[in-house]
């Protein structure tokens, strides 16, 4: 079996789906169940023997040692992380908790259960960290793609975060042999994601009547995977990645913020009409993130030639799959947006005045 680590969360929970709807290889799913985790992304799995969930912390070593020495995967994936760039503004003290020492706590228990197992068990584990394109920093408008060789240059308190785990994954494959793999994928797409974050907020907000906010002037550029794409590139790099090496995973459609979240409303003007007007009327320009990186790109050449991994959706396709994803199931929306989601809102957009899109 495999064990995944934040197999809850909005691209865990697609991997789970998606390894289970091609295999039978159970997998073991530690996720702690924060905000961020759902198990109602999960429902199709609950009465399926290949699937074991377990709450908790990939921080408690007790817990994560017994895992394994239960049940002997033969490959981690770890996807367990605050994920929120925002969030890592507002209260940066979790993202060194899980991301930083909650990874060096699962390195370490998976180095304990790997140097005792036997010869060709030994040789074939894997532990695939799964980290993010914005360990990089921002690229100017001219300047080439992110390649694995960019130097780290990470602005958030979540990319450091991250950055950070990438350098001790690195150390314990140097150091102590541990067969490490690194991705770093760019911005994801889909079905399960936490309406925090901007594609499925815009749908969300676009349908409640709210505002569709633009931090600054909307100019940012993301390069969008479809979460499908990046669950696939995974697979490909856990059975045949090199130990040691990192692979970067992108999309390669570069769009602005503000051309993706009209593009965003014109779906839904389509799909979804509004008795008077269109959903680009509700665009406001809000205060802009600190810090915020203008520009991300991914050259995926490394893992085209070695690994034949291309992306299978284009952006037109699976933004008109992920709206109609988010239209169908309003009752999974309903159920994420109460509590903690509410507070956050409150926190995130309370103190940024709204100005409406001059058109
Ligand atoms: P997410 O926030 O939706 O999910 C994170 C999951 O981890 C949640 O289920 C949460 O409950 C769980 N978790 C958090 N802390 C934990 C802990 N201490 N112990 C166990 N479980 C814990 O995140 P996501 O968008 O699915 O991202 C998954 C991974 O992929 C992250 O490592 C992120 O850095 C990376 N990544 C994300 C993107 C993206 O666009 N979303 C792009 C590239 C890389
Ligand atoms: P996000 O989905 O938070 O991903 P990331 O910060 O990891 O790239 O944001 C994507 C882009 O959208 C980013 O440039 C910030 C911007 N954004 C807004 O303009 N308004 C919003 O309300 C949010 C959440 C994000």
């Amino acid at each position: 079996m495999i064990l995944v680590t934040g197999g809850a969360g909005f691209i865990g929970s697609n991997f789970v789906l998606d390894w289970l709807a091609r295999c039978d290889e159970p997998v073991l799913n530690l996720d702690k169940l924060t905000y961020a985790g759902n198990l109602g992304n999960l429902a199709a799995l609950a009465d399926d023997p290949r699937h074991v969930f377990v709450k908790g912390d990939i921080g408690d070593t007790g817990l994560v040692a017994g895992l394994l020495a239960q049940h002997r995967p033969r490959a981690i994936v770890h996807f367990a992380a605050e994920s929120h760039v925002d969030r890592s503004i507002h209260g940066p003290a979790d993202f060194i908790t899980t991301n930083v020492d909650g990874t060096f706590s699962l390195l370490e228990a998976a180095r304990a259960y790997w140097q005792e197992l036997d010869g060709e068990f030994m040789t074939a584990f894997r532990f695939l960290h799964v980290s993010t394109d914005e360990v990089y920093g921002s690229l100017g408008p001219d300047d080439a793609p992110f390649t694995e060789a960019t130097p780290y240059a990470p602005n958030s308190p979540y990319a450091a975060s991250k950055a950070s785990s990438d350098h001790l994954v690195r150390a314990w494959h140097r150091t102590y042999g541990l067969p490490t793999l690194t991705t770093h994928c760019s911005n994801n797409y889909g079905p399960y994601q936490f309406p925090e974050k901007l594609i499925p907020l815009v749908i969300a907000n676009a349908r409640q009547g709210k505002p569709l906010p633009i931090y600054g002037d909307g100019g940012q550029r993301r390069d969008w995977l479809y979460v499908a794409d990046h669950c696939a590139a995974l697979r490909r790099v856990l059975a045949a990645g090199r130990p040691g090496e990192t692979y970067d995973i992108g999309g390669g459609e570069e769009l602005p913020n503000l051309a993706l979240v009209h593009t965003l409303c014109a779906i839904l003007d389509a799909r979804l009409p509004k008795a008077a007007g269109g959903y680009a009327e509700q665009i406001v320009h809000v205060a802009d993130r600190p810090g915020h990186d203008r520009r991300y790109a991914i050259d995926a050449a490394k893992i085209e030639r070695e690994l034949g991994w291309t992306p299978q959706e284009s952006f037109d396709s699976g933004i008109r799959k992920t709206v109609d994803w988010y239209l169908a199931n309003a009752a999974w929306v309903s159920a994420v947006q109460s509590g903690d989601y509410l507070r956050w809102v409150d926190t995130n957009y309370a103190a940024r005045a709204m100005h409406s899109e001059s058109v």
